[in-house]
């Protein structure tokens, strides 16, 4: 069990938030959503509230233990300051002599934001002296960084070696609860809804549902590799050749289990993936020999859909095809709407699949959109994530002690 910040004393206490900053931004360094900036507020503002000093840390790219101006914080201190209303120092570096002397003129109710963790090689080594540089002067870790719960890194892991006192934030909480509540322990049927472009960065996920489920719905390129694995022609679509066996082997697999399993029933194909591409509408069965599917049809959105309806929970991870495209965003868009539709507690993964619901103006209308990429994923595929483990480490380490 992870204890949460909530449980313990915090009032006037130095915290160290471990929050996941890494934000997309555009070319001039602005953000172009701040989903993950929001996300930490509820956490952030119960520590200001409690008067307590809060130290934020964060990667933000792949510095690889570089010191890059263009991985700097600096926007993100900028969007926090205006979405808390308040000034957020932003220190030159996460460690260091520097780093310290801000620590020590901190005020109660003030609000540190460090620099990139990755600017230090130690943070992805998880280097134990990377991480009691970190955490002097602290007085609780909080982990709010669900997002980055799949790395074992020193401000995710080897820090709880170092902390007196090792929390899971807000954030936290809600990402491990709606997912125990979709996965673990579902109001049935639960549907699956997965898509994406590679099979293979989903084999995991996909084997792992198939104890879960009761129905699974795969859509996007990764179902290419399943249609050709029926024996049908895909054309030019994108396949996974390596993968067709495997791909018969889960559906047979699905069969054995019970799991209904659904495949796109047609599809829009194109002569390019191009927004000028000439495209047309067509079974599975008929896809011509130099075109490629690019998107789930008319007829498999209405099928998908009335799969999804008796749905008493839905989990959803990955487009339903090249909605990046105008052309061929339109069988993704049309199953937001569809989930949206149902009465069911609907789980989304992050990545591409939020950007989906934003475009499609449902993001409200979803029971819980994760900020998790990867870390949802490996959570899907059942693996025990780092992050998580550290924290119930501590626990169980400390349980008479707080
Ligand atoms: C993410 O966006 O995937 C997380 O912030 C983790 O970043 P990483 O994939 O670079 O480790
Ligand atoms: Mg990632």
């Amino acid at each position: 069990m992870v204890k949460f910040i909530d449980e313990v004393d915090i009032k006037g206490k130095t915290l160290f938030i471990r929050v996941d900053f890494n934000v997309p931004l555009d070319q001039n360094r602005n953000i172009t959503d701040d989903t993950r900036i929001r996300a930490v507020l509820p956490t952030i503002n119960f520590c200001l509230e409690a008067n307590a000093k809060v130290i934020l840390a964060s990667h933000l790219g792949r510095p690889n233990g570089n010191h890059m101006d263009e991985f700097s914080l600096a926007p993100v201190a900028r969007r926090l300051a205006y979405r808390l209303h308040k000034k957020v120092i932003l220190a030159p570096d996460c460690i260091g002599p520097e780093v310290d002397k801000i620590k020590k003129t901190m005020k109660k109710g003030d609000v540190l934001l460090l620099e990139n963790l990755r600017y230090h090689a130690g943070e992805q080594k998880n280097d134990p002296d990377f991480a009691r540089e970190l955490m002097k002067g602290v007085d609780i870790y909080v982990d709010d960084a669900f997002a980055v719960a799949h790395r074992a890194h020193a401000s995710v892991e080897a820090v709880t070696h170092f902390a007196p006192i090792c929390v899971a934030g807000f954030l936290m909480r809600d990402e491990v609860l709606y997912f125990h509540r979709s996965m673990e322990d579902p109001a049935r049927p639960l549907v699956a809804l997965i898509g994406g472009a590679k099979i293979s960065s989903k084999l995991g996920a996909l084997l792992n549902l198939l104890k879960k489920v009761d129905k699974l719905i795969v859509g996007g390129a990764m179902a290419n590799t399943f249609l050709k694995a029926m024996g049908l022609d895909v054309g030019k679509s994108l396949v996974d050749d390596s993968l067709l066996k495997t791909a018969k082997d889960l559906i047979k697999m699905a069969l054995k289990k019970k799991v209904k399993f659904y495949l796109p029933v047609d599809v829009v194909v194109a002569d390019r993936l191009d927004k000028r591409a000439e495209t047309k509408i067509t079974p599975v069965q008929e896809i011509p020999a130099d075109w490629m599917i690019a998107d789930i049809g008319p007829a498999t959105v209405t099928l998908f859909g009335e799969a999804l309806q008796n749905a008493k929970t839905i989990i959803w991870n990955g487009p339903m095809g090249a909605f990046e495209y105008d052309a061929f965003s339109r069988g993704t868009m049309a199953m937001v709407h569809k989930v949206a539709e149902t009465y069911a507690l609907t789980i989304v993964g992050g990545g591409d699949t939020d950007v989906a619901l934003h475009k499609a103006g449902e993001f409200q209308k979803f029971s819980y959109v994760s900020t998790g990429g990867g870390a949802f994923l490996e959570l899907m595929e059942g693996k025990k994530l780092p992050g998580i483990a550290a924290l119930e480490n501590w626990a169980k380490r400390n349980s008479n002690a707080h």
